[in-house]
């Protein structure tokens, strides 16, 4: 036998070391110091250190037990079935490597797998005698669990008594877990009582679970999906999915995201599917779990250590990671507000790199307790912008320090004002360039006036060289004034001006859009073209009139009116009239048949027979609607045509009405008919 190398031994005893203690922070002190991303890679790495060398694993070894031991205030359960843990697969290959093994294992034989949604929450098992729930248990090391039976009860979606054909006794398990909404109502409770923050949903459920006093569960909105049926074995079934659906039946709360797939394709359309699309839930999930169907495959398959060999979980990328927060700065916006932000240490999070993360506000930052030089926990969870959820503060060392809003514009010096109304700080000062330019580039961003070759450094040249004070004046810029500015020559400053000409016939909602109207963004400027027809007519409206208009509030109806009254715009409206920017709808433009389908928004699916995609969604729009295409619980209806794929299946998990192409035409002849009776009476 070989020797190992001192230096393996060596590492192989800081790796368990540092694992342990991670452990420990995680499962005990519910205080994480690292990231799950990190965590996995210490892990990584001592199985496949012991994996080389056998003869160095001990029964200690974090690798040969999973979780921490329960907290011994709650009673102890034994499970009588171990409740397991779950290897982990990253990546297609690595799949395959499994599924290659099981076939292996199963002699070649053909079967299905059942994919589900991995969630991130609380393994729990509920036992039941004579059709009662008779006790909840948490996982904890896999063989004892705490006895959390009267926390678990308060979750109502747990049945105390279950009615029909069951055996005598047995068991279910699943994961309690938190909704992401409740999980930030719940930590803007614990803000307001100056209690600590919950890192995340996952901390929260855990926290919530293993309260010692369950009045305090109850409040918590708690949920749980069940996933597994713990004993007697086959009970139910003699598939999992099978069993799946009697536990449904018998009024378990059981995923309708779950697929039975055929072939491992369908596996991986499945995992890449919820990789883009896990963001639109409102809960977390962290993978996929992939199990072997046949539940007599399972028993053979059976388990080595902790972690079956008929089931894995296929990760998904991490949306999570640490970080240290190396300053906070403030950039100014175009209506002058100081929008605070966090320059990181550069971090890769779900494939991209972060250095910048958006902090909203100065309260915000006290609120989340973020202060210069915290290491924090950055997440990107489908929003464009990283998030900062808050700092650890296990990490602080004392020398972080706490930051308040500078009281002098960063730009211009003027004083800096917060409405007290207002969540934000602002430099009122209507002259700051930095507002100017910011401006600039918001007038001429794509869905404003799309001017193409004026990026943001033409912008901040051509306002710091005093050539264009508001938007309009890019319109009587000449060639040679461009040609002389810095990086530029004729060439570029003759493409400039044939992109300035040519944006001169945007469409009136673009224009709209272009004026950077506080809270007019590209919707309500569709909206305001629609009905006023003219920037003209949209100046000379008065408040109560665009109250009216279903879609917009009155926020949104002040701000157009103090726009409007201000003297400077209206010279910008003028001069922006005298370059020959077209500020009227086209002609033959097509105005709303009738408002009928306002704010409603639609998502269509399949192939319709009467319609084309394009004549529908054209439909929509001129009875006032909008169409999107993805479905989430703010869609208002699916149209479901032929061959209709997983925006149905997502719309009836979600709930979301669906409608058949005729329902759809008939619901267009009611808003017709609607109409016609408007306007007959009107
Ligand atoms: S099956 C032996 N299915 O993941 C297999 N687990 O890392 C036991 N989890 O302890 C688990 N969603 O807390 C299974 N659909 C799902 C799951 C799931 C979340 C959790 C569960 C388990 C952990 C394993």
């Amino acid at each position: 036998m070989v020797e190992p190398d001192p230096a393996v031994r060596e590492r192989i005893a800081w790796l368990r070391d540092q694992v342990n203690r991670h452990n420990y922070c995680y499962y005990v002190l519910e205080q994480p110091e690292v990231s799950d991303a990190e965590f996995d890679a210490l892990m990584q790495e001592l199985r496949r250190l012991e994996e080389g060398y056998p003869e160095l694993i001990t029964p200690d070894s974090p690798t040969q037990r999973v979780g921490a031991a329960p907290v011994e205030a709650f009673g102890v359960v034994e499970h009588p079935v171990p409740m397991l843990s779950l290897g982990n697969v990253f990546n297609d290959a690595e799949l395959l490597a499994w599924y290659r093994r099981v076939s292996g294992l199963l002699d070649d034989r053909p079967f299905d797998l059942v994919c589900e949604l991995k969630l991130d929450g609380l393994a729990v098992a509920l036992t039941y005698e004579q059709g009662r729930l008779v006790r909840g248990a948490t996982r904890g090391d896999g063989t004892r669990g705490e006895d959390v039976t009267q926390n678990l009860r308060t979750i109502k979606s747990i049945p105390l008594v279950v009615r029909g054909e069951v055996p005598e006794r047995f068991e279910v398990r699943g994961e309690v877990y938190l909704t992401r909404r409740g999980f930030a109502r719940m930590n803007e409770e614990r803000a307001q009582q100056g209690l600590p923050l919950y890192a995340n949903p996952r901390n929260a459920a855990s926290g919530s679970v293993r309260q010692l006093d369950s009045r305090i569960t109850a409040q918590r909105p708690l949920d749980i999906f069940i996933y597994q049926f713990g004993y007697p074995s086959r009970a139910l079934g003699e598939t999992h999915w099978e069993t799946m659906q009697r536990l449904r039946d018998l009024g378990f709360r059981v995923s309708p995201l779950s697929v039975r797939c055929a072939s491992l394709d369908q596996v991986q359309a499945y995992y890449h599917r919820w990789v883009e699309e896990r963001h639109t839930l409102d809960y977390e999930t962290d993978g996929v779990v992939v199990k072997v169907n046949p539940l007599d495959f399972q028993e053979r398959l059976g388990a080595v250590g902790r972690e079956p060999r008929w089931a894995i979980a296929y990760k998904f990328p991490a949306t999570q990671g640490y970080t240290r927060l190396t300053a906070i700065k403030v950039n100014v916006g175009r209506t002058g507000s100081l929008n605070p932000y966090a320059e990181l240490e550069p971090i890769a999070v779900g494939g991209v790199t972060i250095s910048k993360a958006s902090l909203h506000n100065e309260e915000d930052i006290h609120r989340k307790d973020i202060r210069e030089g915290d290491i924090v926990i950055v997440q990107r969870a489908g929003e464009v912008i990283p998030q900062i959820v808050g700092p650890v503060l296990s990490r602080r060392t004392g020398q972080e320090q706490e930051w308040r809003m500078p009281t002098r514009c960063p730009s211009c010096g003027a004083e800096v004002v917060k409405p007290p109304d207002e969540a934000m700080h602002r430099c009122v000062n209507a002259a700051c360039p930095a507002q100017s330019i910011e401006h600039l580039k918001h007038f001429v961003s794509r869905g404003a006036m799309d001017i193409e070759g004026i990026g943001e450094k033409l912008a901040e040249a051509l306002a710091q060289n005093g050539l264009v004070y508001d938007p309009a004046d890019l319109y009587s810029l000449t060639a040679d004034q461009l040609a002389a500015l810095e990086r530029m020559g004729p060439k570029s400053a003759a493409n400039v001006l044939a992109a300035l000409e040519a944006s001169k016939a945007r469409p009136l909602r673009n224009v709209i859009a272009a004026l950077g109207i506080l809270h007019v963004g590209a919707e309500t400027a569709d909206l305001l073209a629609q009905r006023f027809g003219s920037i003209d007519a949209l100046m000379a409206a008065a408040q109560e009139e665009l109250q009216a208009i279903p879609g917009i509030g009155p926020k949104v109806a002040e701000s157009i009116v103090a726009f409007a009254r201000q003297e400077g715009n209206r010279r910008m409206v003028e001069k922006l009239k005298q370059a020959g920017v077209r500020l009227a709808a086209e002609e033959g433009s097509q105005p709303p048949r009738s408002l009928a389908l306002t704010g409603q928004t639609f998502v269509l699916t399949g192939r319709l027979e009467r319609l084309t995609r394009h004549q529908a969604e054209g439909l929509v729009k001129q009875y006032g609607g909008t169409t999107s295409s993805t479905v989430t619980r703010k869609t208002s209806y699916v149209v479901v045509g032929e061959d209709a794929g997983s925006k149905l299946e997502r719309a009836q998990a979600l709930g979301v009405p669906t409608l058949t192409e005729q329902e759809f035409l008939d619901l267009l002849s009611q808003a017709e008919q609607g109409h016609a009776r408007a306007s007959a009476s009107g």
